[in-house]
């Protein structure tokens, strides 16, 4: 079998004293869409700061294309390739739209990059003058999106993407990872509520309390709504 771009092995991450991660493994394989699904507080955003470098495990190991990325600073984590989209939108506010895509670019030159990210995100070109504090929520995570993306990430980690949008924008969002997607982009994504990304994902984990209590394809879970049911209900 192909190997994963991703192997979280068995993490073990803390934060000071308290154990938040107990052993959690998952694979991500080239341009596959993987989902993390769990309740509040089970680990998800700490999942995602364990394999950038933000909150290191102290047990377990992480590969990225079969090389150790555990203990590595984050700066090198994303020099190789990961990208992340963090769960509170973070744009530059006093910068216009377009200032906040150019500060991520490797070379100011690359107005291809630009270019590209305007194609994705319409919304964005037409309010590329603007200063981003100005925008509206919904814009501000598609700049956050859009500016992780200029930096070409070959994995991109976007944590609960739809979490406190209005159901219009969490179709556009819906979009927006399908044509991700499509271009083979390969992406980890975390959310509490799943129902919109059915459609896209390959393969689902499902988080309990720092623990990967469920795995499998999609279809699975779509076989078996009840599997959700019993680790997602309140
Ligand atoms: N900086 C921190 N210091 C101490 N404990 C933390 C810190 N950040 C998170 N925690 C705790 O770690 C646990 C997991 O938090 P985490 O943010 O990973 O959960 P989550 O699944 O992303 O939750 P949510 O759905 O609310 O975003 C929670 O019990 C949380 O209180
Ligand atoms: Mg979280």
């Amino acid at each position: 079998m192909r190997n994963p771009l991703l192997k979280v092995d068995a993490i073990h991450t803390f934060y000071g004293d308290s154990h938040i991660l107990f052993g959690v493994s998952l694979d991500v394989y080239p341009g596959e869409v993987v989902v993390l699904v769990g309740r509040h507080g089970v680990g998800k955003t700490t999942t995602l700061l364990s394999i950038m470098g933000v909150q290191p495990p102290l047990q377990g190991g992480i590969l990225f294309n079969r090389e150790e990325i555990a203990g590595l600073p984050s700066w090198e984590i994303a020099c190789r390739g990961i990208g992340l989209v963090p769960e509170n939108r973070r744009v530059f506010p006093a910068l216009t739209v377009q200032e906040n895509l150019e500060v991520a670019l490797k070379s100011r030159s690359d107005s291809r990059r630009l270019a590209m990210a305007y194609a994705d995100f319409p919304e964005l070109a037409s309010l590329c003058h603007q200063r981003a504090g100005n925008l509206s929520g919904g814009e501000q995570q598609m700049l956050t999106i859009a500016r992780t993306l200029m930096g070409n990430p070959q994995l991109l980690l976007m944590d609960e993407p739809t979490e406190g949008l209005a159901p219009l924008l969490v179709r556009r969002m819906g979009e927006v990872i399908e044509r991700l997607a499509s271009r083979r982009q390969t992406l980890l994504i975390t959310g509490q509520n799943i129902a919109w990304a059915l459609e896209l994902a390959s393969r689902v984990y499902i988080l309990d309390t720092g623990i990967v209590q469920w795995s499998g394809e999609m279809q699975r879970l779509r076989e078996h709504p009840e599997i959700l049911e019993r680790y997602l209900a309140v």
